[in-house]
C-alpha cells in the first residue's frame, strides 16, 4: 500500500509549501499530492483553495492573481505559495508525483512544464499521475497525451463503480474514504486500475484500507501511515510462513 504525502506532510507544515514537500521527502514518502491552480499571467501555482485563505484585508481570487502578487502573501512559517516547477524541482525525481488540477484551462500549461521536466530534472514520465474530479480536463489530457498516467477523482460511489475511471482509460481511482467499500475495491480492480483513497490519518482506516486491499492512501501525516502499514505487513509474515513465526528473526 503507497503513502502519498497529501499536499506535502501537510499535518507537519502548512499545506502544499515548499516546507511541506521537503519534509514528506525526508519521510522517505512513495508519493507526494499537490493541488494546482492557474494564475491569471498563466503561472501554475501550488494551493488547494481558489481563494487565498487567512488573508483578511486582501482576500483574492487565485485566478485574478499575478505570480508576483501571489509571492507577497505568506500561507505560514513565513512560506510563499510555490510555483508547479518550484515543486518539481524541489522534488527532482525522488518519488511519484500526483498533481491534482483544481482548475479549468490548467491541461496546456501543464502539458507544457512536463515536457520539460524530463530535461531539467529527474523524473522518469511514470512517476507522474495527474487527476481532477474534472473528468473532462482528464479526457483533454489523454487526448494530448495517450501515454500519461491519470487519476480520476470521485468523493462517490457510483452505481457502476469504477467504470467512470476506466472510460476515461485512467491509470487509477481516487476515492473519498466515505464512499470506498469492497465492491468498489473489487470492481476497480477487475478493470485494471488501482485505488488510491483519501484522507486516511487515523490508524483504524489505515487497518480497515489494508484489509480491503487498496493500493495506496493519502495521508497528512505519512509517517504514522508508513510505520502502520509496515507493521501490518509484518503481521502477514506468520500467516504466510508459519515457521518463521516461530523463529527468532
Ligand atoms: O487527491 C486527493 C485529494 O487531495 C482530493 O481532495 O480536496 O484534498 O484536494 P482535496
Ligand atoms: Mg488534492
Amino acid at each position: 500500500m503507497l503513502v502519498f504525502a497529501h499536499r506535502g506532510a501537510s499535518g507537519h507544515e502548512p499545506e502544499n509549501t515548499l516546507l511541506a514537500i521537503e519534509r514528506a521527502l525526508a519521510m522517505q514518502v512513495d508519493a507526494i499530492e499537490v493541488d494546482v491552480h492557474l494564475l491569471a499571467d498563466g503561472e501554475l501555482v501550488v494551493t488547494h483553495d481558489r481563494w487565498l485563505k487567512n488573508q483578511p484585508k486582501a482576500i483574492k481570487r487565485i485566478r485574478d492573481l499575478s505570480l508576483a502578487q501571489i509571492k507577497s502573501f505568506d500561507v505560514g512559517k513565513g512560506q510563499a505559495i510555490p510555483t508547479l516547477n518550484e515543486v518539481l524541482e524541489c522534488i527532482n525525481g525522488q518519488c511519484l508525483v500526483n498533481i491534482e488540477l483544481k482548475a479549468e484551462r490548467t491541461v496546456i500549461p501543464l502539458m507544457k512544464i512536463m515536457d520539460e521536466a524530463f530535461d531539467k530534472w529527474n523524473f522518469q514520465p511514470s512517476q507522474f499521475l495527474l487527476s481532477s474530479f474534472n473528468h473532462h480536463l482528464l479526457f483533454e489530457l489523454k487526448t494530448l497525451n495517450s501515454h500519461v498516467n491519470t487519476g480520476a477523482l470521485t468523493a462517490s460511489c457510483p452505481l457502476d463503480y469504477a467504470a467512470f475511471a476506466k472510460r476515461l482509460d485512467a491509470y487509477s481511482v481516487h476515492i473519498d474514504i466515505d464512499f470506498v467499500n469492497q465492491e468498489f475495491v473489487n470492481d476497480a480492480h477487475e478493470r485494471g486500475l488501482k485505488v488510491f483513497v483519501y484522507t486516511v490519518d487515523n490508524e483504524e482506516d489505515i487497518v480497515e484500507m489494508h484489509h480491503l486491499g487498496v493500493d495506496g492512501i493519502f495521508s497528512n501525516y505519512p509517517t504514522r501511515s508508513l510505520v502502520k502499514i509496515a507493521h501490518l505487513q509484518s503481521q502477514q509474515v506468520p500467516e504466510l510462513n508459519p515457521m518463521l513465526a516461530n523463529s527468532n528473526i
